[in-house]
Parts: structure tokens; sequence; C-alpha cells
């Protein structure tokens, strides 16, 4: 399977937006742009996600053992792009955050978040299955979500 045309067709799948972040040794934050979030189990709580092995979240959250997963809103987008774009600038620049129990950083008008320890990694190809067992979750603003389809953000359905 030519990987430029298998990418092409699930771009048809639409998803919700999420930012995972993890935190550096030295405290500092890191967080990345995601499609892949999954909720898994309800008992125990556990969700995916899963992460370029090569790539500097994949690395942090193995250090760390503990990510959250941010969903994003409507009005979320540049924060969607900037979550995604080149890790020089301060990705975290945009939008107010702060830290859940477990270090991790959530978005204070997320739609929805859940912090987590790590309870297993997969590995998966170039990418690592993250299974986490969700420690605390909120929702602080029930708008609708960013959804991505066809390598495009949307607005969802207002509710
Ligand atoms: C909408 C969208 C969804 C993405 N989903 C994922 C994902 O699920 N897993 C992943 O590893 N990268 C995903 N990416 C790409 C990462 O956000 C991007 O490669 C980022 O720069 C990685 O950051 P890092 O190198 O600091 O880990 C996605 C990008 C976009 C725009």
């Amino acid at each position: 399977m030519e990987p430029q045309y298998l990418r092409t067709v699930l771009a048809q799948w639409a998803t919700g937006v999420v930012v995972v972040t993890t935190h550096a040794e030295d405290g500092g934050r890191h967080g990345m742009t995601a499609s892949s979030f999954t909720s898994v189990a309800l008992d125990p709580p556990l969700v995916s996600v899963c992460v370029a092995s090569g790539g500097a979240t994949c690395r942090l959250i193995r250090a760390s053992g503990v990510f959250a997963v941010n969903v994003l809103g409507r009005d979320h987008e540049e924060i969607g792009r900037r979550f995604s774009g080149p890790a020089r600038s301060d990705r975290f620049a945009l939008g107010d955050w702060g830290t859940a129990t477990t270090g991790a950083a959530v978005l204070s008008d997320a739609v929805a978040w859940v912090d987590c320890v790590v309870a297993a990694c997969y590995p998966a190809g170039d990418h690592t299955i993250v299974l986490g067992l969700v420690q605390d979750a909120a929702t602080p603003r029930p708008t609708a979500p960013l959804i991505y389809h066809d390598r495009t953000y949307h607005e969802g359905i207002t509710r």
C-alpha cells in the first residue's frame, strides 16, 4: 500500500481534535495536536492515543509517565495548528493553560479534558499506542467540538 494513497483514503474519516500534553524532566510543558484519541474502557477508565514513536511527545510521555488529553472546541483551530507546527515557537503561547493533578497542562476552555497516568505503551509500526488510566476528567465548556476531515478543520454542530 502506497502511504500517500492510504493517507488520502484515511483522511475521509472525520475525527475530533485534541491536544495531548505532558511535561519534561525540568517541568517544561510539551504538547501536540492529535486525532487518534479513543475511549477504550470504563472499568477501569482507559483511553488511548497513537503518537509517532520518533517524536518529542512520545519520548516525553514515556519519560514522565503522564499525559492529558484536551478536546478542542469549534473556535480552537489556531491552537490545533500551533500544536502541530514547529515546536521551536512556544506552542502554549495560545490559550489559557492550567495544570492537572499529574502535572500535565489542561486548557481552561477545552470542551473536555482527561488527565492520565500511562498504563501501557504498545509499539505499532512507526507509532506507539499509549494507553492511559484516567485520574481526573472535566468538561469545562459545553460548546461544539472542532472537527478534522479531509485535512481541513470544521466547526462541529452546536448543541
Ligand atoms: C489534525 C491533526 C491530527 C494529528 N494527529 C496526530 C496523531 O494522532 N498522532 C501523531 O503522532 N501526530 C499527529 N499529528 C501530527 C502532530 O501534531 C505533529 O507531527 C507534531 O508536530 C508532533 O509534535 P512533536 O514532534 O513535538 O511530538 C496530527 C496533526 C494534525 C494537524
